[in-house]
Formats: C-alpha cells, structure tokens, sequence
C-alpha cells in the first residue's frame, strides 16, 4: 500500500503560513510503487481552528490541485488537514497522511491596520539611501496563545523581536512589482515574544525599491523616494481578545551599523556604529498603506547552502584571493577580527585573467562589501542587502594571514523544491548539468533572471521563456514563476498597448515600446510550460487576456506575418557567428525567426483556448494558425521543402514547429540539417537564444540522434563542452566568453558567466537521454523513451511529479547474442495514479504500463559512433571528439 508522504496547498510546498486565497486547493504526493495502484476515493479530513472536524470524501482519482472541501478561510485562520486515499476496485486505503497546516493571511485590505512608516524628512533622501532601523516597542499585558507578524518594506528588510532574527528569509519580501503588488510575509512569533515590553528592530535598505537598477549607470528610486516599512502584529490572547498593532508614530528609526548598501555595488558594514544607548532615535513620518499588498506565491529566497573556500590564492601582483571552487550567488561570510578602524574589503569575482581577479564583466556594479572593525572581538559577519555572483573573493585591507576556515559561501536563491535529477557515464555531460542547475539557482532570485553579477539581473522574459521546460523539470518553479507572470500581466497592461515590456518588473526605460518575439511570447510559452509541467490549468485561465494582448499587438504585414520594424532585432541572440558588439545580428534573419514563433504560439493559443472553454476564441485561433502556416511557407519554404535561410537555427525552428507542408518537406529539410551540422558546422552549434532549445530535438525528431550526441559532446568552441574543458561551472552567456588561451572574451559586452539560457539542453538531455516527458499536463500520463547514443555507457535520472518520482536507469553494452548489437536494459519506476509508455530502442510496440517497478532488456543496432563528416581527407583538427 503506496503512503501520503507530501500534502501542500497551492504551489506552497514549504510552511504555509500567510496563503492568499481563502480556498487553497490541496494537493497529496504518494510514496511507493505499489503495482497498478490508481486512487478510486479520497478523504479529506479538515480540523478548523475551533476544534471542529469535517470529512470530505469524494469518487474521484484526482490527487493533484483538490478543490478546497470546507468553507473558506477567514483572515488568519489557521487550519489542520489530513488525507487518505482507497485504490481502484479494492477497499485497501493508504493511511492517513501527517498533518499539514495552513493558515491564511491577511486576505483584505481592511485587515491592516498599521501604517506605512518612513524616515522623517530630510536626513534620509537618497539615493543612494543609507539602511536605517526602525524601532517599535510593544507592550503585552495579558498572557498570549499565538502572535503573528506581517511584514514588508519600501526595499529589503531584516527583523528582530527582543533580539532574535526572524525568520529564514533573505532578501525579504522579494522583488515584485512594487507599484501593483508588494508581497509581505507572514511569521509565526509566538516564541519571542513575552508579557512585558517587546522590542522590534527592522533593518530595512534600498534594495530594489530605491536602488540603483539597470544597466549603463541605471536609474534610483525607481518605485519611490525613501525606503519605508510596513509591519503589523497580531496577537492572540488566551482569554480570546485579540490585539492589533503596527508601524506608527510610535516607531522611531536610527541610523545603524550599515553604512551603505546596494544591490549592484555592496554594502560597507562599521561595526562600530552598532546600535547602542548612544544611539540618537528620530520619529518616523506615517503614511496611509496603499492598496497593493499581496501574500506571496512562490517560496521566499533562503540561505540554501554554505561551501568552504578551495584554496587561498596570492595573485601574480600579491593579492590574497579565496577560491570557492564553484560559481555561486549569494555572499562571503566572515569570522573576523582585527583592530578597531581596520578596514577589510570583499571583491567578488567570477573569474581569473592571468591570476587576478576580472571585474570587467561586472559593468557598473562594482560588487565590493566592506567591513570596518570595531575592536578586538571576533565578529562573524555577512552582508545583509546585497548579492553578487561569484567564485572569487579578493581580500583587501588591515587583516594578518587569511585563515581558510574563516569564510564560507553563503548561496542563496529561491527555496524551490528540487524535483530533477541526472547522471550518466560521461563526467563532461554530468558537469554540463551540474552548471545548468548552478545558473538555474544563481538566477532564480525572487524573479528568474538573465543574470547575477553584472547591473542587471534583471527579468528578461526571453531568457526564461526558452530556459522554463528545463527549470521546470529540474525545480518546482509554479509559485515562482506564476507570480512572475502575474506581474507580467500586470505591467503588460500599463502599457496600454499589449506589447510585452522586455524585462519584468519593467525598471529599464524605453523597452516597451517594441514589440520582440520571443521576449514577448513569453505572455503565451511560459504559462503553457507550467500548465504540461505542473498541470495547473488555472495559470492559462490567469494569464489567458494578457496571451491575447500580445498576439494582437504584434505588428503584421498584410500577410499577417510580423511586420519586424524595430531597427533593433534580438533575433537569434549570441548566435556565434554575430559580431562580438552586435549580438543580434546573427545568420538567420530575425524576420524569419519571429515569424516561426508567432506560427506557433498562434496554435498554442488554439490549443489554450480549448483547454480554458473559449471555443469561438479556439476556432479562430486555429484558423489564424493554420492561414499563417500557409503564408510561413509561401514566404520561406520552397516546393520542396528548402528554407530560405539556411541556418541551424531557421532549420531547428521550422522542424520542432511542424511548419513543413509534407512528409517530403520534412525529409528534405530534415536532410539538409544534417548535411549543415557535418559539413558545415563540423557538428559544432551554431545557435544563440532561438535556436539552442531546439536544434538536438530538430535532429532526434528526424532520426539523427546520432548528430545530436556528437553536437552535445563536442569540445571545441562553440560547443556546450567547451566551457567545461575551460573549467566553468555555471553556463555562459556567450559560447566563448574565456578563449582558449585563458583570457576573457572582451570584445563585446556579453560575458556573464553564470546565464542560465544556453543552458535550455537541459531539456534534451531529461527528454531524450533519459527519455522522461510528460504526455498528459502534470505528468499524470508520461512517456519513458530512452535514446541511447554517443560513449554513453548508462544514464540513469528522476523526475519528482505531483504524484510521486518517476525515475528511469538504463545501461549498454555488448550483446552476447548477436555481432554489432548492444544489450540494452532498463529500470523504471512508475509512481500511483499515474501511468506510462514505455518505448525501447528499436522496437515499435509500447508497453503501456501503471504504477510499478520495471525492467526489460533488448538487443538493438546502435548508430556507428562517431559519425565523421564524409570527406574525411578535409577532417579539421576540430572535429576530434
Ligand atoms: C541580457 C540577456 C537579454 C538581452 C536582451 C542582455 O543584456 O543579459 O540575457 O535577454 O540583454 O537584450
């Protein structure tokens, strides 16, 4: 009998404490692989907060996204639930589930009371701003069962009750945007407070709010004047009265230790100005809370590891550099000691040019913390309102002999649950995805972004958009990413005209007003990502106006193709063959590419529409779709199945979204790629952000799994190996941005070295080296179809649904039976109510099988591996393996 091992509400699967919606829908993971198990029944059994208990049992084999049984949750009201599950045609039933608790925020504006508190005029205007502390003492009288904060802030902030930190979060309440949605958190403060006086200090600096965003110097004070704070308590006596209390005119705010502290340039830290008695309060200005508060949907960003330094490194021109080893996102924290005065400065780094460290490709974030002594005492320190990207660190100032064990990477990103994993015989392709995972979480900060580093780190929709099927896969992104979308609806809508602004939350001026695909598709594909990966069908219905918005404000030809005037095209961005300083200026005409998009999210929104009920909208759509499928071909594509541009990229594109005419088309089309990757490419890639996701699947698609292998394991640039044999462990933007003689690529702009979009193989890799894809949204229904290739030996890998982890391990060698065959055998595991096809190599029939555990074994002709380009007397010295 499988267990109820996980319940969650929403998307939350950490606490849930502070949800936003009165109704969570609820949703149970099973343990186990009991064979053919399939739920006929559930119970529900919900404890209310007085003490009632219902239960709710329903026929029904859902178990994912449950509608909320009970009534619904009033403001604050906490709530205790367990589930059990019966299998099909039998009374056999799971034990009950533990118990998850939710509780639900402040569900209406009505329900704060506090005020929105600033430093009063005019010591505090930045920018830059300096961080202050805000204090506010609260005075309890009667013995209290439960006490909660909600908390939030004009920029980032930091709490503690009587001395205690609260919470686990960094980065606190996150970047949103603010002026539609400023999301603040819920805590349980129950054990830090006390009958008597509490005291609350926050911590509150610039953050996102009023620091400076974007690249080329970019702009302050984006979403106001002055950092602020917003918190309010609320207290629960064990007589039943209940006490209210918040930031007002009481809170008083101080300078503090933190001198400055930016996002892009870090923060100085004197320990010497230490809030003590000698501290000079001030009163705080009180303004009215505007109506934008929102609970969050996501997980907030944490602590999530530490790493010790690899070594200690003197520079050629004597500088003592800590090496961590990896390229990760978060901070250095230091155990420290000194004389008072000393000054010590952190230089973060991604990378070494001839042994020091290159801050280059930092721009203009100067990614420098600097802490000053205050005396003797060891102080164990880290910043507190700022994140650099880095594997270096640079020690500058009065400190004696670095000790090693004194510092620790601190890596932070968004707490996603980890849902994927993969392995396989070669260490090159386990590096590749190590480093995807690595870009993966230095760029899921509260929003995804293009990168950690440099002054940006900003929401590009396109970077996201082609990377989600792979984040989606290896991390449990739903809350993230749908609160994300939210506001892409949000600020798409401001712009009154349906474009998509290129990044989100919209900091950078001037970008709306163009439209770009694939930056802008990002409106139709990542809801539809989320929706197969999760099977949320709500996130469309959410998100359904601002797909429309988009579709319609792409300008047209006649024809209804894009009409691509903007005299900046991003086209087929860090194709490796644009020049250095033009990035989007590639091989493939950008016209072409927007256009192969816009053929296809046009029948996704077909099929969108159908799935959401709008069926007059889904008969349109599929009749726009298949007008522009025509007028694509027309345009671009010969009679027999030639495309225009000639590239691996207009190939891949048209190939993955089917927009031959003909099976002749296709095999035609299908040749010529083939012939482009060997003779022309000598199978190295020759795609930027368009083309990446799709090439591998282009050529597998068309039975060239065998150039697919070659192409992912080439080790000549550009190649996705290159960078590891260069030593990388996050993804690069660029395909070369360290050249074989060591140096930093430095003739364009592009060299951040932790950019998770290159990175959308991934994808390749989970769907068709291990062969796990979803065939029903949330993978309720999914394939197993391994493809074997290349030198690997086995690779075995996971995928953590809603209903349990499918996982897969599969092996070669040798067939004993026949010559030149190989023995290829199999490990499944299906998780309760769900099912899969299983297709094996070479054969044609599909086991279809339920839950379980499996294995089969089968002889099967491998593709002679390597395979060389034909005329081998003109074999490059690149093309070795
Ligand atoms: C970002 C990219 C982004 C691009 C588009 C860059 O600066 O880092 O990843 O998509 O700009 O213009």
């Amino acid at each position: 009998m499988p267990t109820i091992c996980k319940v969650w509400f929403e998307h939350h699967k950490d606490r849930t404490i502070g949800i936003g919606v009165g109704r969570p829908r609820i949703s149970w993971r099973f343990g186990g692989y009991d064979t053919g198990w399939v739920q006929h029944c559930y119970e529900i059994e919900v404890t209310r907060e007085g003490g009632e208990v219902e239960t709710h049992s329903k026929y029904s084999d859902i178990s994912s996204l449950v509608p909320w049984p009970s009534s619904p949750l009033a403001s604050g009201e906490k709530c205790a639930i367990r589930v059990r599950a019966w299998n099909q045609g039998s009374s056999d039933r799971t034990q009950w589930s533990d118990t998850a608790t939710v509780e639900a925020g402040l569900l209406s504006h009505e329900d704060w009371k506090c005020s929105l508190i600033e430093p009063e005029d005019p010591y505090v205007r930045g920018p830059p701003h300096r961080p202050v502390v805000f204090r506010g003492e609260i005075a309890l009288q009667k013995v209290f069962t439960s006490a909660r904060l909600y908390i939030t802030a004009h920029g980032l902030y930091a709490a503690r009750i009587n001395g205690t930190l609260i919470g686990d979060h960094v980065l606190a309440p996150g970047w949103t945007s603010y002026n539609h949605r400023l999301v603040y958190q819920t805590f349980d403060v129950t054990d830090v407070m006390k009958v008597g006086c509490n005291t609350i200090d926050v911590d509150v600096g610039e953050g996102w709010y009023c620091g400076r965003i974007g690249f080329l110097g970019g702009r302050n004070n984006i979403y106001g004047q002055s950092i602020g704070l917003i918190a309010q308590l609320i207290i629960r006596n064990e007589d039943g009265t209940k006490i209210c209390t918040g930031t007002d005119d009481s809170w008083e705010w101080a300078y503090g230790p933190i001198i400055a502290s930016g996002l892009y340039d870090g923060e100085h830290y004197d320990a010497r100005q230490k809030i003590s008695s000698e501290t000079v309060w001030c009163t705080s200005r009180c303004l009215p809370l505007t109506d934008n508060l929102a609970a969050p949907e996501g997980p907030p960003v944490r602590r999530v590891m530490t790493i010790p330094p690899k070594q200690v490194i003197k520079s050629p021109s004597g500088k003592t550099i800590l090496d961590f080893g990896q390229n990760i996102v978060g901070w250095v924290q230091a155990t420290i000691h000194g004389p008072a005065g000393a000054n010590i400065i952190f230089q973060y780094a991604e990378v070494l040019e001839d042994g020091e460290c290159c801050i280059r490709p930092l721009r203009y974030a100067k990614a420098q913390d600097r802490l000053t002594l205050s005396s003797e005492e060891t102080l164990v320190w880290e910043p507190q309102f700022t994140y650099h990207g880095f594997r270096y660190v640079q020690i500058d100032g009065s400190l004696g002999p670095i000790q090693k064990d004194d510092f620790k990477g601190v890596v932070i990103h968004s707490d996603m649950e980890r849902l994927g994993h993969f392995h396989c015989s070669n260490e090159l392709l386990n590096q590749l995805h190590q480093n995807i995972v690595w870009s993966l979480r230095g760029n899921f900060v509260s929003i995804p972004t293009d990168c950690p580093q440099r002054d940006e780190r900003l929401g590009w929709t396109g970077d996201i958009n082609i990377f989600s099927d792979t984040a989606n896969y290896l991390y449990d992104t739903a809350g993230m990413i749908s609160q994300w979308l939210e506001d892409l609806a949000l600020e798409q809508g401001e712009q009154g005209t349906g474009i998509v602004p290129l990044v989100i939350p919209n900091v950078i001026e001037g970008f709306e007003k163009d439209a770009h695909a694939i930056w802008g598709d990002v409106a139709i594909m990542l809801p539809w990502s989320l929706y197969i990966a999760y099977g949320d069908s709500s996130i469309l219905t959410r998100q359904y106006s601002s797909m429309k918005a988009w579709l319609a404000s792409i300008p047209r030809k006649a024809d209804n193709l894009w009409n691509y005037t903007s005299t900046w095209k991003l086209g087929d961005w860090l194709d490796p063959a644009a020049p250095p300083e033009d990035v989007g200026n590639g091989r493939t005409d950008p016209t072409l590419v927007a256009d192969c998009f816009l053929v296809h999210v046009t029948s996704l929104m077909a099929a969108i529409s159908t799935i959401i009920g709008a069926q007059e909208d889904a008969r349109q759509y599929a009749k726009s779709a298949s007008e522009l499928h025509t007028v694509f071909s027309k345009e671009y594509i010969t009679e027999n199945g030639r495309l225009v541009a000639d590239s691996q990229t207009a190939l891949a594109l048209a190939i993955c979204f089917s927009l031959f005419q003909s099976e002749d088309q296709l095999k035609h089309a299908a040749r010529r790629l083939s012939s482009i990757v060997i003779q022309s490419s000598r199978f190295k890639i020759a795609t930027g952000f368009a083309g990446t996701p799709y090439i591998t699947h282009a050529l597998s698609d068309t039975g060239n799994e065998n150039l697919a292998y070659r192409m992912l394991l080439h080790r000549k640039r550009p190649s996705w190996l290159y960078p590891i044999t260069m030593g990388a462990t996050t993804m690069w933007e660029r395909w070369d941005a360290i050249l074989p003689d060591g140096k930093v690529n430095h003739e364009g702009e592009m060299t951040s070295f932790n950019h998770y979009a290159l990175g959308a193989v991934g994808n390749w890799m989970h769907r068709v080296i291990l062969g796990l894809r979803p065939l029903e949204p949330g993978w309720r229904r999914f394939k197993i179809a391994p493809v074997p290739g290349g030198d690997l030996q086995w690779a075995e890998g996971s995928h953590v649904t809603s209903y349990g982890e499918c996982y897969v391990k599969w092996a070669v060698k040798p067939s004993p039976s026949a010559n030149a065959y190989q023995r290829f055998t199999i490990s499944v595991r299906i998780p309760p109510n769900t099912s899969a096809d299983v297709h094996l190599p070479g054969k044609k029939e599909v086991e279809f099988v339920q839950s379980g555990t499996y294995t089969w074994e089968t002889d099967f002709m491998p593709d002679t591996w390597p395979p060389r380009a034909e005329e081998s007397r003109f074999v490059h010295a690149d093309d070795e393996l």
